[in-house]
């Protein structure tokens, strides 16, 4: 029986859906199988996530490296996403999630890109949940295009360099307006972070489990909430000052 504190859920969780490719081999499937099944996944735990209360939801589901895939896999990932979006976008809807992206939009090509705009339009109002799926991104060009934005306001004069602070240094990054992630998963036993969400994390816990992310289940992701339960977040102070 998995217990959650219904009191302390992670505002933002924050995944790594990896291990793919490795479950289809497993299979004896192509990898392209493998994605296909991850979509399943994706699909339950956004169900599972709005379900529970969760607030925000931040999905990798392709990263800035995964361009340099073969060329079957890339089209085959375009497809996957973008047949997810047609077919859920009335569930979104019925289920009150907003979808929002990060990451090099322009880069998708303009099929997948309309129907994202599409989603992202007839999705605004609803504010159960947020679906943040982050699509050709990368931590560190986050970064980076945040800097070089900062320093166009700053030709401009519509920012002063020495008001940039930790603080608010995140309104120049994809994430605007979102809370950093509480608890962020990585599936399929890698311990890494991938060039996925970098300056956000500074305070996140991190949950990593060897299950392959097509066989990521509820009750996985409950697990996984438990243990984020579990710990202490004391942001760089002592037990006794919390
Ligand atoms: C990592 O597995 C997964 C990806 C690169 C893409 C994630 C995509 C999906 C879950 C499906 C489509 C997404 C949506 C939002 C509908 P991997 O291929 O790196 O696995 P491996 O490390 O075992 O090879």
């Amino acid at each position: 029986m998995i217990k959650i504190d219904w009191n302390n859920l992670p505002q933002h969780i924050a995944i790594i859906m990896d291990g793919n490719g490795r479950w289809a081999k497993k299979h004896t499937i192509g990898r392209v199988r493998g994605h296909k099944k991850g979509a399943l996944a994706v699909k339950t735990t956004v169900r599972t996530c709005r379900e529970i209360g969760i607030k925000y939801l931040t999905l990798f589901a392709f990263s800035i490296e995964n361009w340099g895939r073969p060329a079957e896999e890339v089209e085959a990932l375009m497809f996957l996403l973008e047949e997810y979006l047609t077919k859920e976008i009335s569930n979104l809807q019925k289920q009150g999630i907003k979808l929002t992206t990060i990451g090099e939009i322009d880069r998708l090509n303009p099929s997948v890109k309309e129907k994202l705009l599409q989603a992202k339009e007839s999705t605004v109002k609803n504010d159960k949940m947020i679906l943040n799926l982050a699509l050709s991104y990368g931590g560190r060009d986050d970064i980076i295009y945040a800097v070089k934005k900062i320093i166009q306001d700053n030709n401009n004069g519509k920012v002063d360099i020495n008001e940039i602070n930790r603080n608010n240094f995140n309104r120049y990054l994809y994430t605007c307006g979102m809370p950093d992630p509480d608890l962020l998963i990585r599936t399929s036993g890698e311990y890494r972070i991938s060039n996925f969400l970098l300056w956000q994390i500074a305070y996140t816990e991190l949950y990593f489990t060897k299950v392959l992310w097509p066989d990521f289940t509820k009750d996985d992701l409950l697990r996984a909430i438990v243990s984020y339960q579990k710990r202490e977040r004391r942001f760089g102070l002592t037990s006794e000052q919390l």
